[in-house]
């Protein structure tokens, strides 16, 4: 039997457990991101500031719970879930710098940059991003070296030139060339898709997944990744600034390559909803243990921050 036939989606109970397994991960950071007393100490305020405060926590959220699908003992997933969240805020810090976005809120806060100044804030993001290797590579995270060598190496792929990186370059460039449908899926796919996807391919390296179920999540992660980022986009043109905790409408001022610039609202949330069914549908072979993940797939497409 493939599906769990008991399934529905419930919206409170989701929230409640996102919420926990965010204040897992914020503590595990708040260890792993100690507070430096020393002269240089404002990198490591910069780097507390970007890395503890808010967030959904959806990339550990997907760590934890792909790990669970294969019995990974969760100390050692939760370090992982603390490395990706690392590298996605660094990435927003910046993301928020004033030759990229220029943004001046972020989580309800304001940006690094605004809080401390642009120089910190480059630091900051560089901290944390090394950080997150550090943590792989250490013992903690799992006890067979190969297992710790494969989560970096694919971290390293991920998040760099061919991933999430090469991705914000497209991002930058993207109103200087005419994209179409498919390159706008591909640039979302690296900006946004490369780090869902390491999220999602982590719990299976952790758990030594077979090459089926690697494939499986896989397909799983390159649906939710483009619905997650389709719905980012939807956010920035329908959302409201107070609960997102940015600002909105930046992206038809600066001309980005948007599914919503091309499409328009209402075909960007079709699609959104056909990519969240679809992404589902890839966890068949799991049954009910991927019960956490199908709920993932609601959130990410409901959600309204
Ligand atoms: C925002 O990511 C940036 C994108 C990659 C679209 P999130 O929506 O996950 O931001 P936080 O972590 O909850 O603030
Ligand atoms: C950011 O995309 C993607 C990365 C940080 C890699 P956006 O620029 O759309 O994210 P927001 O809308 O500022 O959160
Ligand atoms: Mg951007
Ligand atoms: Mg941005
Ligand atoms: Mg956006």
């Amino acid at each position: 039997m493939a599906h769990s036939p008991a399934y529905s989606y419930d919206a409170g109970v989701f929230r409640k457990r996102l919420e926990q397994d965010a204040e897992f991960t914020t503590r595990a950071m708040e260890t792993l991101l100690p507070i430096d007393e020393g002269p240089e100490g404002q990198l490591m305020d910069a780097v507390r500031y970007a890395a503890l405060l808010g967030g959904k926590r959806v990339r550990p959220y997907l760590t934890l719970h792909t790990a669970a699908l294969f019995n990974v003992d969760p100390k050692c997933a939760l370090r992982v879930a603390a490395a990706v969240e690392m590298v996605h805020c660094y990435s927003l810090v910046h993301d928020d710098l004033p030759a990229m976005d220029d943004d001046d809120l972020r989580r309800g806060k304001p940006t690094c940059h605004v809080q401390f100044d642009e120089a910190t804030a480059i630091l900051a993001g560089d901290a944390l991003l090394t950080r997150a290797f550090e943590v792989l590579s250490e013992e903690g995270t799992h006890q067979d070296a190969m297992v710790r060598v494969a989560l970096v190496k694919e971290l390293a792929k991920s998040a760099g030139a061919f991933g999430m990186v090469g991705g914000q370059m497209l991002d930058l460039v993207a109103h200087q060339h005419d994209l179409d449908m498919s390159e706008v899926a591909r640039l979302q796919r690296m900006k946004t898709g490369g780090l869902i996807n390491y999220a999602c391919m982590s719990g299976g390296i952790l758990g030594k997944a077979s090459d089926s179920a690697m494939h499986k999540l896989h397909g799983f992660a390159h649906d939710l990744g483009l619905a997650f980022q389709i719905v980012d986009d939807l956010l920035d043109a329908t959302g409201n600034e107070e609960e997102l905790g940015k600002r909105t409408n930046k992206d038809a001022g600066q001309g980005k390559a948007t599914f919503v610039s091309l499409m328009g609202i209402d075909q960007a949330r079709d699609q959104a909803a056909r990519l969240r069914d679809q992404a589902i549908d890839q966890l068949n072979v799991f049954e009910e243990k991927a019960d956490p993940l199908r709920d993932m797939a609601h959130f990410v497409v409901n959600r309204v921050s």
